[in-house]
């Protein structure tokens, strides 16, 4: 496959987490367009506490697989005991993971009731000793993923203070949910929507420590709105836009890595995620689970609902939806080519 469009799965690819349903914290985090490398998010991974390492030993190998098209990836964890992260980023090291992400932007009870997440932000100092123990232990890049603040503490001292710590303890990229997370009162959907998009304090955590890296997250759909961003910071990570319009992604490597020639094709990158979902599904991720993510990749074209009313026959015939959702969309564009 031409490398352009690998990349295209590629992005596509990275989606797939998003609708393991009953998992959320084990979704996909979004998509990036760094300047350099685009790096997917594996699947958080909570065992690095020991409450969480008991639910979810029976899948353990499972969860920390990924398929070698998602090259590449991190591991995101999320953990508040040094040695317990540790080790974990050792074993994500040895399973080959890219990077290795630490998770201080969930809000979920759950999550902090295991005293990590978002709720670390009001322990800079304690996440900084997490990162140490990190870079300690793997050669990989360790990165943080963060809020602008949380509760009351959400001043931009206080995220400055945040990142001066994390950053001084080696972080090789903070990557900044531009909004605060209530701990108490707004459920994890309620604080992806509900408190304000701040983007102008991550632009300036970005002009004052000018050598870190800076990505910025939250609210951003479009390309051209991409393209702003990067005139502050340093790289854009992009969520549910992409879950929305996959197809944004396939103008990305033109658009911000100089890649030439034409667009994918829709439906070559289409019938390559099939053979994708088949090749990653297993018995707890069903291959119409993978699916459901291409469902929006035909739209605003002609034929884009009879693929997504294919596609919504895939827990029957898995894969196969694919193509005859391609076979449909094909139809409905000759019918129109003929009649115009
Ligand atoms: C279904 C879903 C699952 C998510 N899971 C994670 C996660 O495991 N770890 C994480 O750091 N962020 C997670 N997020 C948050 C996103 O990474 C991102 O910060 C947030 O959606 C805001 O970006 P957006 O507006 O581009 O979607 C999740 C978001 C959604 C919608």
């Amino acid at each position: 496959m031409p490398r352009r469009q690998h990349a295209a799965v590629e992005h596509l690819v990275r989606s797939r987490r998003r609708h393991e349903g009953d998992e959320p914290l084990g979704e996909l985090l979004g998509r990036q367009l760094e300047r350099r490398r685009p790096v997917g998010l594996g699947p958080l991974q909570r065992d690095a506490n020991p409450v969480a390492r008991e639910r979810l030993d029976p899948v353990q190998g499972q969860r920390w697989d990924f398929d070698p098209s998602e090259h590449p990836v991190a591991l995101q964890l999320g953990g508040d005991d040094p040695v317990l992260l540790a080790s974990a980023a050792r074993r994500g090291a040895a399973r080959g993971y890219d990077e290795i992400n630490l998770n201080v932007g969930c809000p979920s009870s759950r999550v902090q009731s295991g005293s990590f997440g978002a709720c670390l932000m009001l322990r800079p100092d304690h996440v900084a000793a997490l990162v140490r123990a990190m870079r300690a232990e793997v050669d990989l890049p360790i990165t943080v993923k963060c809020r602008i603040g949380v509760d009351e503490q959400d001043a931009y001292d206080d995220l400055h203070r945040f990142a001066q710590s994390v950053l001084a303890a080696g972080a090789a990229r903070l990557s900044v949910h531009a909004r605060k997370a209530w701990l108490h009162g707004l459920s994890p959907k309620e604080n992806r929507n509900v408190p304000p998009l701040r983007y102008p304090e991550v632009y300036r955590l970005k002009l004052d420590f000018p050598e870190a890296f800076i990505e910025i997250n939250g609210g951003i759909t479009t390309l051209d709105q991409a393209a702003e961003h990067l005139n502050h910071v340093d790289a854009v990570m992009i969520g549910r836009g992409v879950w929305n319009d996959p197809w944004l992604l396939a103008q990305v490597d033109r658009r911000f890595y100089g890649e030439p020639g034409p667009l994918p094709d829709r439906f070559e990158v289409a019938l390559a995620f099939a053979d994708y979902a088949a090749r990653v599904a297993s018995p707890t991720v069903r291959p119409q689970h993978i699916l459901r993510n291409l469902g929006p990749l035909f739209n605003g074209q002609p034929g884009s609902g009879a693929f997504k009313r294919a596609l919504a026959q895939a827990h029957r015939d898995g894969t196969d939806a694919v193509r005859r959702g391609l076979d449909a969309v094909r139809a409905v564009q000759e019918r129109a080519q003929s009649i115009s």
